[in-house]
Protein backbone atom coordinates (compact mmCIF):
# COMPACT_ATOMS: atom_id res chain seq x y z
CA UNK A 1 0.00 0.00 0.00
CA UNK A 2 1.42 3.43 -0.72
CA UNK A 3 0.70 6.43 1.46
CA UNK A 4 -0.02 8.52 -1.40
CA UNK A 5 -2.61 6.19 -2.05
CA UNK A 6 -5.85 7.40 -1.04
CA UNK A 7 -8.26 4.53 -2.03
CA UNK A 8 -7.86 2.69 0.92
CA UNK A 9 -9.14 5.24 3.11
CA UNK A 10 -12.58 5.26 0.80
CA UNK A 11 -12.86 1.58 0.54
CA UNK A 12 -11.33 -0.02 3.22
CA UNK A 13 -10.65 -3.70 2.15
CA UNK A 14 -8.03 -3.56 -1.09
CA UNK A 15 -9.31 -6.13 -3.23
CA UNK A 16 -6.64 -8.32 -2.98
CA UNK A 17 -7.64 -8.94 0.44
CA UNK A 18 -7.39 -12.77 1.74
CA UNK A 19 -10.23 -13.73 3.26
CA UNK A 20 -10.62 -17.57 5.02
CA UNK A 21 -10.04 -19.21 7.84
CA UNK A 22 -7.19 -20.66 10.32
CA UNK A 23 -6.85 -24.39 11.77
CA UNK A 24 -4.11 -26.57 13.16
CA UNK A 25 -3.06 -29.71 11.96
CA UNK A 26 -3.04 -31.40 15.64
CA UNK A 27 -6.54 -29.30 16.14
CA UNK A 28 -8.43 -30.90 13.08
CA UNK A 29 -6.71 -33.91 11.74
CA UNK A 30 -7.06 -37.06 14.00
CA UNK A 31 -5.96 -39.86 12.56
CA UNK A 32 -2.71 -39.81 15.03
CA UNK A 33 -1.21 -43.22 14.42
CA UNK A 34 -2.11 -43.33 10.36
CA UNK A 35 0.01 -43.26 7.40
CA UNK A 36 2.91 -43.36 8.85
CA UNK A 37 2.53 -40.52 11.38
CA UNK A 38 4.95 -40.91 14.78
CA UNK A 39 3.41 -39.45 18.04
CA UNK A 40 3.32 -36.03 18.87
CA UNK A 41 3.31 -33.86 21.88
CA UNK A 42 0.00 -32.64 21.36
CA UNK A 43 -1.17 -36.49 20.97
CA UNK A 44 0.10 -36.75 24.97
CA UNK A 45 -2.71 -33.36 25.92
CA UNK A 46 -4.86 -35.26 27.47
CA UNK A 47 -8.73 -33.87 28.19
CA UNK A 48 -9.13 -32.65 32.03
CA UNK A 49 -13.23 -32.45 32.25
CA UNK A 50 -13.34 -28.74 33.73
CA UNK A 51 -16.95 -29.84 35.71
CA UNK A 52 -15.25 -31.84 37.73
CA UNK A 53 -12.03 -29.90 37.70
CA UNK A 54 -14.58 -26.42 38.34
CA UNK A 55 -12.13 -24.38 35.87
CA UNK A 56 -13.55 -22.83 32.82
CA UNK A 57 -10.13 -22.48 31.43
CA UNK A 58 -8.59 -25.66 32.20
CA UNK A 59 -5.43 -25.56 30.67
CA UNK A 60 -4.94 -28.94 29.67
CA UNK A 61 -1.72 -28.89 26.98
CA UNK A 62 0.90 -29.19 29.99
CA UNK A 63 2.64 -32.67 30.54
CA UNK A 64 4.97 -33.34 33.18
CA UNK A 65 7.58 -35.91 32.76
CA UNK A 66 5.22 -38.47 35.35
CA UNK A 67 2.14 -37.84 32.98
CA UNK A 68 4.34 -38.33 29.73
CA UNK A 69 5.04 -41.56 31.49
CA UNK A 70 2.20 -42.43 32.27
CA UNK A 71 0.04 -41.66 28.98
CA UNK A 72 2.95 -43.83 27.51
CA UNK A 73 2.43 -46.87 29.47
CA UNK A 74 -0.91 -46.78 31.18
CA UNK A 75 -3.01 -44.34 29.18
CA UNK A 76 -6.72 -46.56 30.01
CA UNK A 77 -9.84 -43.76 30.98
CA UNK A 78 -7.72 -41.35 29.77
CA UNK A 79 -9.22 -39.23 26.87
CA UNK A 80 -7.07 -37.51 23.79
CA UNK A 81 -9.35 -35.79 21.80
CA UNK A 82 -6.35 -34.36 19.77
CA UNK A 83 -5.79 -38.00 18.52
CA UNK A 84 -9.16 -37.80 16.58
CA UNK A 85 -9.68 -34.15 16.27
CA UNK A 86 -12.88 -33.21 13.73
CA UNK A 87 -11.56 -36.08 11.16
CA UNK A 88 -10.03 -33.85 8.74
CA UNK A 89 -7.82 -36.54 7.45
CA UNK A 90 -10.72 -38.47 5.70
CA UNK A 91 -13.13 -35.83 5.30
CA UNK A 92 -10.82 -32.90 3.97
CA UNK A 93 -12.85 -32.85 0.61
CA UNK A 94 -16.10 -32.15 1.99
CA UNK A 95 -14.53 -29.39 4.06
CA UNK A 96 -12.69 -27.67 1.43
CA UNK A 97 -15.99 -27.27 -0.23
CA UNK A 98 -18.05 -25.57 2.88
CA UNK A 99 -14.93 -23.09 2.82
CA UNK A 100 -14.96 -22.97 -0.82
CA UNK A 101 -18.79 -22.74 -0.69
CA UNK A 102 -18.03 -19.67 1.94
CA UNK A 103 -15.42 -17.94 -0.61
CA UNK A 104 -12.58 -18.63 0.87
CA UNK A 105 -10.01 -17.60 -0.73
CA UNK A 106 -7.04 -18.34 1.63
CA UNK A 107 -7.22 -21.31 4.20
CA UNK A 108 -4.83 -21.67 7.13
CA UNK A 109 -3.40 -24.86 7.74
CA UNK A 110 -0.80 -27.08 9.34
CA UNK A 111 2.10 -29.39 8.48
CA UNK A 112 2.44 -31.50 11.15
CA UNK A 113 6.18 -32.83 11.45
CA UNK A 114 5.40 -36.42 12.86
CA UNK A 115 3.53 -36.66 9.61
CA UNK A 116 6.24 -36.47 7.65
CA UNK A 117 9.35 -37.16 10.13
CA UNK A 118 7.64 -39.93 12.75
CA UNK A 119 10.27 -39.08 15.06
CA UNK A 120 12.29 -36.12 14.05
CA UNK A 121 14.97 -38.10 13.92
CA UNK A 122 14.87 -40.14 10.05
CA UNK A 123 17.14 -39.21 7.16
CA UNK A 124 14.04 -39.93 4.81
CA UNK A 125 10.49 -38.01 5.13
CA UNK A 126 8.06 -40.46 5.12
CA UNK A 127 6.01 -40.55 1.81
CA UNK A 128 2.45 -41.24 2.95
CA UNK A 129 2.18 -37.94 4.99
CA UNK A 130 3.93 -35.90 2.15
CA UNK A 131 1.13 -37.36 -0.13
CA UNK A 132 -1.89 -36.44 2.33
CA UNK A 133 -0.68 -32.80 2.29
CA UNK A 134 -0.34 -32.97 -1.58
CA UNK A 135 -4.15 -33.89 -1.53
CA UNK A 136 -5.18 -31.07 0.60
CA UNK A 137 -3.12 -28.41 -1.49
CA UNK A 138 -4.50 -29.81 -4.35
CA UNK A 139 -7.84 -29.48 -2.90
CA UNK A 140 -7.55 -26.03 -2.17
CA UNK A 141 -6.34 -25.22 -5.99
CA UNK A 142 -9.33 -26.52 -7.32
CA UNK A 143 -11.29 -23.65 -5.94
CA UNK A 144 -8.43 -21.19 -6.62
CA UNK A 145 -7.77 -21.02 -2.34
CA UNK A 146 -4.31 -19.97 -1.27
CA UNK A 147 -2.87 -21.80 1.21
CA UNK A 148 -1.26 -20.63 3.99
CA UNK A 149 1.11 -22.91 5.47
CA UNK A 150 2.35 -22.90 9.83
CA UNK A 151 5.37 -24.99 9.40
CA UNK A 152 4.98 -25.61 13.26
CA UNK A 153 1.83 -25.17 15.06
CA UNK A 154 1.83 -26.70 18.56
CA UNK A 155 3.33 -30.35 18.04
CA UNK A 156 6.50 -31.61 17.24
CA UNK A 157 7.35 -36.01 17.24
CA UNK A 158 7.20 -36.82 21.23
CA UNK A 159 10.89 -38.72 20.31
CA UNK A 160 12.23 -34.73 20.37
CA UNK A 161 10.67 -33.96 24.06
CA UNK A 162 11.84 -37.38 24.97
CA UNK A 163 15.69 -37.74 23.76
CA UNK A 164 16.42 -33.62 23.92
CA UNK A 165 13.80 -31.99 25.99
CA UNK A 166 12.34 -30.61 23.22
CA UNK A 167 13.57 -27.01 21.85
CA UNK A 168 15.59 -26.77 25.11
CA UNK A 169 18.05 -28.33 23.28
CA UNK A 170 19.86 -26.83 20.01
CA UNK A 171 19.66 -30.33 17.81
CA UNK A 172 16.32 -29.16 17.17
CA UNK A 173 17.62 -26.29 14.78
CA UNK A 174 18.74 -28.77 12.38
CA UNK A 175 16.35 -31.40 12.38
CA UNK A 176 13.64 -28.58 11.54
CA UNK A 177 15.92 -27.50 8.82
CA UNK A 178 15.87 -30.67 7.64
CA UNK A 179 11.93 -30.59 7.63
CA UNK A 180 11.65 -26.76 6.41
CA UNK A 181 13.58 -27.93 3.49
CA UNK A 182 11.53 -31.24 2.48
CA UNK A 183 7.87 -29.29 3.01
CA UNK A 184 9.35 -26.28 1.20
CA UNK A 185 10.70 -28.29 -1.99
CA UNK A 186 7.78 -31.08 -1.71
CA UNK A 187 5.12 -27.79 -2.11
CA UNK A 188 7.05 -25.35 -3.77
CA UNK A 189 4.49 -25.38 -6.58
CA UNK A 190 1.27 -25.30 -4.35
CA UNK A 191 2.47 -22.88 -1.61
CA UNK A 192 3.64 -19.73 -1.55
CA UNK A 193 2.10 -18.30 1.83
CA UNK A 194 4.23 -19.68 5.07
CA UNK A 195 4.47 -18.95 8.90
CA UNK A 196 7.37 -20.40 10.53
CA UNK A 197 5.87 -21.27 14.04
CA UNK A 198 2.75 -20.16 15.97
CA UNK A 199 2.70 -18.09 18.44
CA UNK A 200 6.58 -17.89 19.45
CA UNK A 201 5.70 -15.98 22.41
CA UNK A 202 3.66 -18.56 24.11
CA UNK A 203 6.74 -20.30 25.25
CA UNK A 204 6.55 -18.06 28.16
CA UNK A 205 3.35 -19.37 28.93
CA UNK A 206 3.66 -23.00 28.48
CA UNK A 207 6.72 -24.52 27.77
CA UNK A 208 5.84 -28.08 26.61
CA UNK A 209 3.01 -26.29 24.24
CA UNK A 210 5.35 -24.13 22.21
CA UNK A 211 8.66 -25.31 22.85
CA UNK A 212 7.55 -29.09 23.62
CA UNK A 213 9.93 -28.93 27.06
CA UNK A 214 8.74 -30.86 30.01
CA UNK A 215 8.79 -27.72 33.03
CA UNK A 216 9.73 -30.35 35.51
CA UNK A 217 13.03 -31.37 33.60
CA UNK A 218 14.40 -27.79 34.07
CA UNK A 219 16.04 -25.90 36.62
CA UNK A 220 14.85 -22.43 35.43
CA UNK A 221 11.67 -22.21 33.76
CA UNK A 222 12.20 -18.80 32.28
CA UNK A 223 15.94 -19.07 31.08
CA UNK A 224 14.39 -22.49 29.53
CA UNK A 225 11.79 -20.51 27.68
CA UNK A 226 14.54 -18.28 26.28
CA UNK A 227 17.19 -20.59 25.29
CA UNK A 228 13.85 -22.74 23.43
CA UNK A 229 13.23 -19.53 21.74
CA UNK A 230 16.76 -18.49 20.70
CA UNK A 231 16.85 -22.21 19.12
CA UNK A 232 13.02 -21.37 17.25
CA UNK A 233 14.82 -18.07 15.80
CA UNK A 234 17.07 -19.63 14.44
CA UNK A 235 15.13 -22.41 13.07
CA UNK A 236 12.85 -20.12 12.09
CA UNK A 237 15.66 -17.68 10.02
CA UNK A 238 16.97 -20.96 8.46
CA UNK A 239 13.82 -22.04 6.93
CA UNK A 240 13.14 -18.39 5.90
CA UNK A 241 16.17 -17.99 4.12
CA UNK A 242 15.38 -21.78 2.75
CA UNK A 243 12.10 -20.42 1.53
CA UNK A 244 13.84 -17.81 -0.38
CA UNK A 245 16.25 -19.82 -2.13
CA UNK A 246 13.38 -22.67 -3.36
CA UNK A 247 9.67 -20.56 -4.52
CA UNK A 248 10.12 -17.46 -5.81
CA UNK A 249 8.51 -14.81 -4.82
CA UNK A 250 7.41 -16.71 -1.40
CA UNK A 251 6.02 -14.84 1.58
CA UNK A 252 7.59 -15.70 5.18
CA UNK A 253 5.53 -14.65 8.09
CA UNK A 254 6.39 -14.82 11.58
CA UNK A 255 3.16 -14.84 14.51
CA UNK A 256 2.84 -14.00 17.57
CA UNK A 257 -0.29 -14.35 19.73
CA UNK A 258 -0.65 -10.19 20.09
CA UNK A 259 -2.16 -9.57 23.92
CA UNK A 260 -2.44 -5.60 23.79
CA UNK A 261 -1.48 -4.77 27.63
CA UNK A 262 -3.17 -1.26 28.61
CA UNK A 263 -2.35 0.56 31.75
CA UNK A 264 -4.36 0.34 34.82
CA UNK A 265 -4.30 4.09 35.46
CA UNK A 266 -2.70 7.12 33.97
CA UNK A 267 -0.04 7.04 37.09
CA UNK A 268 3.34 7.04 34.76
CA UNK A 269 4.91 3.75 36.54
CA UNK A 270 1.52 1.67 35.23
CA UNK A 271 2.22 3.37 31.54
CA UNK A 272 5.78 2.46 31.37
CA UNK A 273 4.62 -1.28 32.80
CA UNK A 274 2.47 -1.17 30.29
CA UNK A 275 5.11 -0.49 27.19
CA UNK A 276 7.57 -3.24 28.96
CA UNK A 277 4.80 -5.68 28.72
CA UNK A 278 3.96 -4.87 25.31
CA UNK A 279 7.75 -5.56 24.60
CA UNK A 280 8.12 -8.67 25.66
CA UNK A 281 5.70 -10.20 23.44
CA UNK A 282 7.41 -7.54 20.66
CA UNK A 283 10.48 -9.27 21.52
CA UNK A 284 9.63 -11.93 18.84
CA UNK A 285 8.21 -9.94 15.91
CA UNK A 286 11.48 -7.79 16.92
CA UNK A 287 13.75 -10.35 16.50
CA UNK A 288 12.30 -11.83 13.26
CA UNK A 289 11.34 -8.96 11.50
CA UNK A 290 14.74 -6.98 11.87
CA UNK A 291 16.80 -9.78 12.02
CA UNK A 292 18.55 -8.72 15.79
CA UNK A 293 17.59 -8.73 19.17
CA UNK A 294 16.30 -5.70 20.92
CA UNK A 295 19.06 -3.48 22.92
CA UNK A 296 15.81 -3.55 25.80
CA UNK A 297 15.81 -7.41 26.28
CA UNK A 298 19.49 -6.86 27.60
CA UNK A 299 18.42 -5.32 30.33
CA UNK A 300 15.68 -7.56 30.92
CA UNK A 301 17.84 -10.52 30.35
CA UNK A 302 20.65 -8.99 32.62
CA UNK A 303 17.74 -8.14 35.47
CA UNK A 304 16.29 -11.83 35.47
CA UNK A 305 19.68 -13.60 35.70
CA UNK A 306 19.02 -14.97 31.91
CA UNK A 307 22.16 -16.09 29.86
CA UNK A 308 21.50 -17.01 26.53
CA UNK A 309 23.96 -19.68 24.75
CA UNK A 310 24.40 -18.17 21.63
CA UNK A 311 27.00 -18.62 19.29
CA UNK A 312 29.09 -16.96 16.98
CA UNK A 313 27.41 -16.63 13.45
CA UNK A 314 24.23 -17.03 15.19
CA UNK A 315 23.69 -13.32 14.47
CA UNK A 316 24.44 -13.40 10.47
CA UNK A 317 21.95 -16.52 10.55
CA UNK A 318 19.10 -14.19 12.21
CA UNK A 319 20.14 -11.05 9.89
CA UNK A 320 19.74 -13.41 6.78
CA UNK A 321 16.04 -14.76 7.31
CA UNK A 322 14.23 -11.85 8.18
CA UNK A 323 10.18 -11.93 7.43
CA UNK A 324 8.08 -10.38 4.91
CA UNK A 325 5.23 -10.41 6.78
CA UNK A 326 3.97 -10.53 10.45
CA UNK A 327 0.86 -11.92 12.15
CA UNK A 328 -0.76 -12.14 14.95
CA UNK A 329 -3.52 -13.90 16.67
CA UNK A 330 -5.72 -11.80 18.26
CA UNK A 331 -8.53 -12.73 20.98
CA UNK A 332 -7.80 -10.48 23.92
CA UNK A 333 -6.51 -7.11 25.44
CA UNK A 334 -4.72 -6.93 28.98
CA UNK A 335 -4.65 -4.69 31.58
CA UNK A 336 -1.70 -4.19 33.61
CA UNK A 337 0.15 -2.14 36.75
CA UNK A 338 3.15 -1.56 38.25
CA UNK A 339 3.74 -4.91 40.55
CA UNK A 340 5.98 -7.67 41.09
CA UNK A 341 4.78 -10.33 38.79
CA UNK A 342 3.65 -8.15 35.96
CA UNK A 343 6.35 -9.02 33.73
CA UNK A 344 4.96 -12.58 34.52
CA UNK A 345 1.98 -11.74 33.06
CA UNK A 346 2.53 -10.33 30.24
CA UNK A 347 0.70 -12.33 27.44
CA UNK A 348 -1.00 -14.69 29.81
CA UNK A 349 -4.46 -15.31 28.42
CA UNK A 350 -4.94 -15.19 32.85
CA UNK A 351 -5.15 -11.75 33.72
CA UNK A 352 -6.04 -10.94 37.36
CA UNK A 353 -6.52 -7.48 36.91
CA UNK A 354 -10.09 -7.34 35.27
CA UNK A 355 -11.10 -4.42 32.54
CA UNK A 356 -14.06 -3.16 33.96
CA UNK A 357 -15.33 -1.96 30.57
CA UNK A 358 -15.09 -5.32 28.66
CA UNK A 359 -17.63 -8.01 28.31
CA UNK A 360 -16.35 -11.77 28.47
CA UNK A 361 -16.56 -14.83 26.77
CA UNK A 362 -17.75 -18.32 28.18
CA UNK A 363 -13.95 -18.93 28.76
CA UNK A 364 -13.69 -15.62 30.80
CA UNK A 365 -11.45 -14.07 27.58
CA UNK A 366 -12.05 -10.06 27.22
CA UNK A 367 -13.43 -9.02 24.35
CA UNK A 368 -11.86 -5.96 22.58
CA UNK A 369 -12.62 -5.38 18.89
CA UNK A 370 -11.19 -1.39 19.28
CA UNK A 371 -7.74 -3.33 20.82
CA UNK A 372 -7.41 -5.13 17.41
CA UNK A 373 -7.36 -1.28 15.82
CA UNK A 374 -4.60 -0.27 17.95
CA UNK A 375 -2.42 -3.13 17.74
CA UNK A 376 -2.72 -3.33 14.19
CA UNK A 377 -1.60 0.72 14.06
CA UNK A 378 1.26 -0.02 16.81
CA UNK A 379 2.66 -3.29 14.48
CA UNK A 380 2.72 -1.29 11.66
CA UNK A 381 3.83 2.03 12.99
CA UNK A 382 6.79 -0.86 14.31
CA UNK A 383 7.73 -2.84 11.44
CA UNK A 384 6.35 -1.13 8.09
CA UNK A 385 5.64 -4.49 6.99
CA UNK A 386 2.40 -6.10 5.84
CA UNK A 387 0.26 -7.82 8.80
CA UNK A 388 -1.92 -10.67 8.56
CA UNK A 389 -4.44 -11.44 11.20
CA UNK A 390 -3.90 -14.74 11.69
CA UNK A 391 -6.57 -15.65 14.21
CA UNK A 392 -9.32 -13.90 15.67
CA UNK A 393 -12.99 -15.64 16.59
CA UNK A 394 -15.20 -16.03 19.63
CA UNK A 395 -14.84 -20.03 21.13
CA UNK A 396 -18.73 -20.32 22.21
CA UNK A 397 -20.88 -23.16 23.50
CA UNK A 398 -23.19 -23.23 20.23
CA UNK A 399 -26.58 -25.51 20.63
CA UNK A 400 -28.81 -26.91 17.45
CA UNK A 401 -32.40 -25.48 17.60
CA UNK A 402 -35.48 -26.87 17.41
CA UNK A 403 -35.39 -26.03 13.62
CA UNK A 404 -32.01 -27.97 13.32
CA UNK A 405 -30.02 -24.93 12.90
CA UNK A 406 -27.14 -23.16 14.96
CA UNK A 407 -28.28 -19.93 15.53
CA UNK A 408 -25.20 -17.97 16.61
CA UNK A 409 -25.75 -14.58 16.04
CA UNK A 410 -23.25 -13.94 19.01
CA UNK A 411 -20.48 -15.33 17.18
CA UNK A 412 -21.59 -12.86 14.29
CA UNK A 413 -21.21 -10.17 16.56
CA UNK A 414 -17.93 -10.48 17.41
CA UNK A 415 -16.71 -11.09 14.71
CA UNK A 416 -18.33 -8.37 12.84
CA UNK A 417 -16.77 -5.64 15.70
CA UNK A 418 -13.45 -7.03 14.70
CA UNK A 419 -13.82 -6.65 11.05
CA UNK A 420 -15.28 -3.08 11.16
CA UNK A 421 -11.71 -2.52 13.16
CA UNK A 422 -9.62 -3.94 10.76
CA UNK A 423 -11.57 -2.21 8.37
CA UNK A 424 -10.74 1.09 9.97
CA UNK A 425 -7.22 0.31 10.73
CA UNK A 426 -6.76 -0.80 7.14
CA UNK A 427 -8.56 3.49 6.43
CA UNK A 428 -5.50 4.58 8.85
CA UNK A 429 -3.45 3.76 6.43
CA UNK A 430 -2.52 0.31 7.85
CA UNK A 431 -1.52 -2.62 4.86
CA UNK A 432 -3.35 -5.88 6.28
CA UNK A 433 -3.21 -8.80 4.17
CA UNK A 434 -5.63 -11.13 5.04
CA UNK A 435 -8.14 -12.26 8.05
CA UNK A 436 -8.04 -15.57 8.74
CA UNK A 437 -10.86 -16.56 11.46
CA UNK A 438 -10.16 -18.74 13.88
CA UNK A 439 -11.42 -22.27 13.59
CA UNK A 440 -13.54 -21.70 10.83
CA UNK A 441 -14.78 -25.24 11.34
CA UNK A 442 -15.04 -26.47 14.94
CA UNK A 443 -12.47 -27.77 16.24
CA UNK A 444 -10.43 -28.95 19.47
CA UNK A 445 -9.43 -26.40 21.70
CA UNK A 446 -6.11 -25.97 22.10
CA UNK A 447 -5.78 -24.86 25.77
CA UNK A 448 -8.80 -26.87 27.15
CA UNK A 449 -8.81 -29.89 24.55
CA UNK A 450 -12.96 -29.29 24.38
CA UNK A 451 -14.41 -29.66 21.21
CA UNK A 452 -17.70 -27.70 23.45
CA UNK A 453 -15.56 -24.57 23.02
CA UNK A 454 -16.57 -23.95 19.63
CA UNK A 455 -15.33 -21.34 17.42
CA UNK A 456 -16.54 -22.49 13.76
CA UNK A 457 -19.19 -21.36 10.70
CA UNK A 458 -19.71 -25.09 10.55
CA UNK A 459 -20.81 -27.16 14.20
CA UNK A 460 -19.14 -30.75 13.72
CA UNK A 461 -21.78 -33.18 15.94
CA UNK A 462 -19.06 -34.50 18.14
CA UNK A 463 -18.97 -34.14 22.27
CA UNK A 464 -15.57 -33.78 24.65
CA UNK A 465 -15.45 -37.92 24.49
CA UNK A 466 -15.52 -37.74 20.96
CA UNK A 467 -18.76 -39.46 20.59
CA UNK A 468 -21.25 -37.95 17.49
CA UNK A 469 -21.73 -38.47 13.99
CA UNK A 470 -18.81 -36.17 12.83
CA UNK A 471 -21.31 -34.70 10.37
CA UNK A 472 -20.77 -31.02 9.29
CA UNK A 473 -23.58 -28.30 9.53
CA UNK A 474 -23.31 -24.64 8.58
CA UNK A 475 -24.23 -22.06 11.37
CA UNK A 476 -26.27 -18.83 10.76
CA UNK A 477 -22.30 -17.74 10.68
CA UNK A 478 -21.42 -19.91 7.48
CA UNK A 479 -24.12 -17.71 5.34
CA UNK A 480 -23.27 -14.37 6.85
CA UNK A 481 -19.37 -15.27 6.59
CA UNK A 482 -19.92 -15.74 2.91
CA UNK A 483 -21.67 -12.25 2.36
CA UNK A 484 -18.97 -10.67 3.84
CA UNK A 485 -16.66 -12.10 1.75
CA UNK A 486 -18.70 -11.86 -1.74
CA UNK A 487 -18.83 -7.88 -0.56
CA UNK A 488 -15.00 -7.42 0.14
CA UNK A 489 -15.88 -6.92 3.72
CA UNK A 490 -18.48 -4.40 3.12
CA UNK A 491 -21.82 -6.17 3.94
CA UNK A 492 -21.06 -7.21 7.47
CA UNK A 493 -24.90 -7.14 8.63
C1 LIG B 1 -4.33 -19.69 19.67
C2 LIG B 1 -3.78 -20.96 19.07
O1 LIG B 1 -3.57 -19.32 20.75
O2 LIG B 1 -5.60 -19.73 20.23
C3 LIG B 1 -4.82 -21.96 18.61
O3 LIG B 1 -2.90 -20.68 18.01
C4 LIG B 1 -5.93 -22.01 19.63
O4 LIG B 1 -4.20 -23.19 18.40
C5 LIG B 1 -6.59 -20.63 19.74
O5 LIG B 1 -6.89 -22.99 19.39
C6 LIG B 1 -7.76 -20.57 20.69
O6 LIG B 1 -7.41 -21.09 21.94
P1 LIG B 1 -8.29 -22.25 22.59
O7 LIG B 1 -7.53 -22.63 23.82
O8 LIG B 1 -9.61 -21.63 22.87
O9 LIG B 1 -8.35 -23.34 21.61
Amino acid sequence: MKYSDINHVQNGFPDAFLWGGATAANQIEGAFDKGGKGLSTSDMAAYKDPYITGKVNNFTFNVTSKELEKYKTDPQNILFPKRWGIDFYNRYKEDIALFAEMGFNVFRLSVSWARIFPTGLENEPNEEGLAFYDKVFDECAKYGMEPLVTMSHYEMPITLTEKYNGWANRELVGLFEKYARVILNRYKHKVKYWITFNEMNMNLNSLYTGAGILADLVDNQLQAAYQASHHQFLASALAVKAAKEIIPNVKVGCMINHIESYAKTTKPVDQLQSLKSNQLNLFYPDVQARGEYPSYMTRYFADNNINLDIKEGDDKILQQGKVDFVSISYYMSHVTEAREDASKLAGSFDSPIKNEYLKLTQWDWPIDSIGLRIALIKLYDRYRLPLFVAENGLGAKDAISIDGKIHDDYRIDYLKQHILEMREAIKDGVDVMGYTTWGCIDLVSCGTSQISKRYGFIYVDLDDAGKGSFKRIPKDSFYWYKKVIASNGNNLE
